[in-house]
């Protein structure tokens, strides 16, 4: 049974006790809802481990990471179905908890809402006043997801910078799902020398093709199957890429297509370096094709490394 560890204090102290014994510290940082596709990054950080490795997964819904138009308030939780998951790979030690991670409440400095380009983050509207401290990647934080959402990469990295100093971790696991995510995180490390070695793994789908994700049970069933089109049009995309068409306009024009055809309402097309994420007009060197659409209510990404054409 994993340890349930609520206190930020407590976890540094646990998290200090075990380097002690010799382990090395593994943390990957989670929203909840898990499913496989969590739990593979758990593996990936026993793997990632060449001794002795203590587990640490974190749960804790961030709120600065959302607008306040955003689904903050929909997004789904099961605590204990979480807790069970995590017992059952046998491997996780800890489950790290904070009711809050954010210091709130004290009225003693102006608005962080006033400072932060009229773009609010759910932790300003709630009146975390207190917090004044963010971390941006600037250029990294721009495009894709950066673009129709300014303020979440902003409460990401802040949040797992937070998480970064709470838990000291030795190695941290992220997954490719969320790309341009585990980019920043990477350049963050590199940028500000935290000593602690960053994983990237790969994206875990159904057996349909769907990606996994904690948002996909608000999701309608006519939905879900209008969204397969997302994976169906990236492999599409990469056969093409790989049979000799590399111009990267050809091919954003016809996963526009399908995803449209399809039902979505595209929010971006892109195909990016994989380490620069600067779009690339010939995919003639390692990239990846990345898209975020909408299906009925729900917003949804996904995306494919093509190695070289
Ligand atoms: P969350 O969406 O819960 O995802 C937690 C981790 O699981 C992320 O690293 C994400 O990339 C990974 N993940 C999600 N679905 C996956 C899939 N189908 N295959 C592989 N990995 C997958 O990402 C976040 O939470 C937050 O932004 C967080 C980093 C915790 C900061 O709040």
């Amino acid at each position: 049974e994993p340890e349930v560890i609520r206190d930020k204090a407590a976890m540094r102290t646990w998290s200090r006790r075990r380097r002690a014994e010799g382990k090395a510290v593994a943390l990957v940082p989670t929203m909840g809802f898990l499913h496989e596709g969590h739990l593979s990054l758990v593996s990936a950080a026993v793997a990632a481990s060449a001794g002795p490795v203590a587990v640490v997964v974190s749960i804790y819904l961030n709120p600065s990471q959302f607008a306040p138009t955003e689904d903050l308030a929909t997004y789904p939780s099961d605590f204990a179905g979480d807790l069970r998951k995590l017992a059952a790979t046998g491997v996780v030690a800890a489950v790290f908890c904070p009711p809050d991670l954010y210091v709130r409440g004290s009225a003693d400095g102006p608005s962080a809402a006033g400072v932060s380009g009229g773009v609010v983050s759910c932790l300003e509207d709630a009146g975390g006043h207190a917090h004044e401290t963010w971390v941006r990647v600037e250029r990294l934080e721009k495009g894709l997801c950066g673009s129709s959402r300014p303020v979440f990469f902003r409460g990401v990295a802040t949040v797992v910078a937070k998480l970064f100093n709470v838990v000291e971790p030795d190695v941290a696991v992220f997954g490719k799902k969320d790309y341009q995510q585990w980019r920043i995180i990477c350049r963050m490390v590199r940028d500000l020398d935290f000593a602690i070695q960053i994983v990237g793994s790969e994206i875990v789908r159904e057996a349909d093709g769907l990606a996994m994700s904690s948002r996909n049970v608000n999701l309608s069933h006519e939905d879900r199957e209008k969204a397969l089109s997302i994976s169906r049009s990236l492999v599409d995309a990469r056969t093409a890429a790989l049979n000799g068409s590399n111009h990267s306009q050809q091919i954003k024009d016809q996963i526009v297509q399908t995803l449209t055809e399809a039902g979505g309402q595209v929010d971006y097309v892109e195909i990016v370096e994989q380490e620069s994420l600067v779009p690339v007009e010939r995919m003639d060197r390692p990239c990846v094709i990345c898209v975020a659409a909408w299906f009925g209510k729900v917003r949804l990404i996904d995306n494919i490394e093509i190695q070289s054409t």
